[in-house]
This record gives structure tokens, sequence and C-alpha cells, in this order.
């Protein structure tokens, strides 16, 4: 019989204000002054994006962009759908795409094209999460928090199938079998 997958702890909320902040330093150095247009992508980002944010203290603005999700898979089908678009220009602007998770690359990828065709001055990519191991399209990442293990994460804003959004640490689920 197959129980709940069992989060266990991979980095707590102490490590991850560490990493924030840093991430938080490390972009306003950059774009102090420059009043740029966070883009925080849905869902899977809302929590890492509200904690960003409130550590960058100078004039910028936040949208959300709305991509498919996995639903109960643990891997993506690869097939990318846009559920909600941007609805400002962006056309010579400073853009910091937000993102929880890079994975195979396949959704920056599409998604970094699409806001590419708007002509920001500049687009870059902060992501919490990387899993290189996985990687099939290269993604440049220019803030980074963590390298994960090729592992199924959750919690701190990241889901499987909408369940465990709201755990204050990232986790990573393993399904545990028993007879
Ligand atoms: P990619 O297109 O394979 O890079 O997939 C990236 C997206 O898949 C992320 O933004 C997440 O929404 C989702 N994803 C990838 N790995 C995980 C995971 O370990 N946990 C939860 N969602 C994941
Ligand atoms: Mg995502």
């Amino acid at each position: 019989m197959t129980q709940e997958p069992q989060p266990k702890v991979l980095f707590s909320r102490k490590e991850i204000n560490v990493a924030v902040k840093r991430l938080a330093k490390a972009i306003t150095a950059d774009y102090l002054g420059k009043h740029p247009v966070i883009i925080s992508i849905l869902k899977g980002s809302f929590v890492f994006t509200a904690d960003l944010i409130r550590l960058l203290d100078f004039p910028l603005e936040v949208e959300f962009i709305r991509l498919s999700s996995y639903g109960k898979e643990k891997e993506s089908s690869g097939k990318i759908d846009l559920i909600q678009g941007l609805h400002i220009p962006i056309k010579g602007r400073e853009v910091l795409v937000v993102e929880d998770i890079v994975d195979t690359g396949r959704t920056l990828t599409y998604l970094l094209d699409y806001l590419r065709h708007m002509e920001p001055a500049t687009l870059r990519l902060c992501a919490l999460t990387d899993k290189p191991s996985r990687r099939q399209v290269p993604v440049k990442i220019d803030y980074l928090g963590f390298t994960v293990p090729n592992k199924f994460i959750v919690g701190y804003g990241i889901d499987w199938d909408e369940k465990y959004r709201h755990l204050p640490n990232i986790c990573v689920i393993e399904e545990e079998l028993s007879e």
C-alpha cells in the first residue's frame, strides 16, 4: 500500500533566509536606481518573491505570469501552457524573472523567449533552486539560491499536486512503500 509521501527537510527556514538575503544584496547592487520590473512565475515562486522583494529597498514593480503545472506528475510533460501572460509593456525596461526551480530548463527557455520578444533592455533570471543534473536545455541563472539534488522538492511555495506549498522549509518528498 502506498502512503502519503513524507516531507524531509532539505533547507531550513533559517538557511532559506540567509540565501534570500544574499540574493537581495546581489540584486540591489545591480538594480539600485534602475526601477526594474520583477516578474514572478506563479504559482511556485510566490513565497520566494514575497520574501525577496521585501529586502529590496528601491523602486520596482512586480508582475506575475502563470504557467502550467505538472499536476500529479513529477516529470514535466514538456508541453508548456501560458495560463496568464504579461499585460504591461516591458520594452526598454530592466526585467528580472523570479522562478522557483530550474529543472530541465524547458519552462524557462520558453518563458525567456516569450519575454525577449517584448524587447526589454535587460532580462535576467533569479532562481531559488537549480537541479543541474536534469538539464536538457541550457539556462543562464544570474542569481541562484540553492543547487539541489535530483529529488522532488516541495515547500516554501513549491508544490506537488497543489500540496505542501505552505511548508516553511524546502523539503524532499520520497514515497514510502510498505506492505
Ligand atoms: P522545467 O521546465 O523542467 O525546468 O520545469 C520547471 C518547473 O517544473 C518548475 O518551475 C516547477 O514548477 C516544476 N518542478 C520541477 N522540479 C520540481 C520539483 O522538484 N518540485 C516541484 N516542482 C518542480
Ligand atoms: Mg514553476
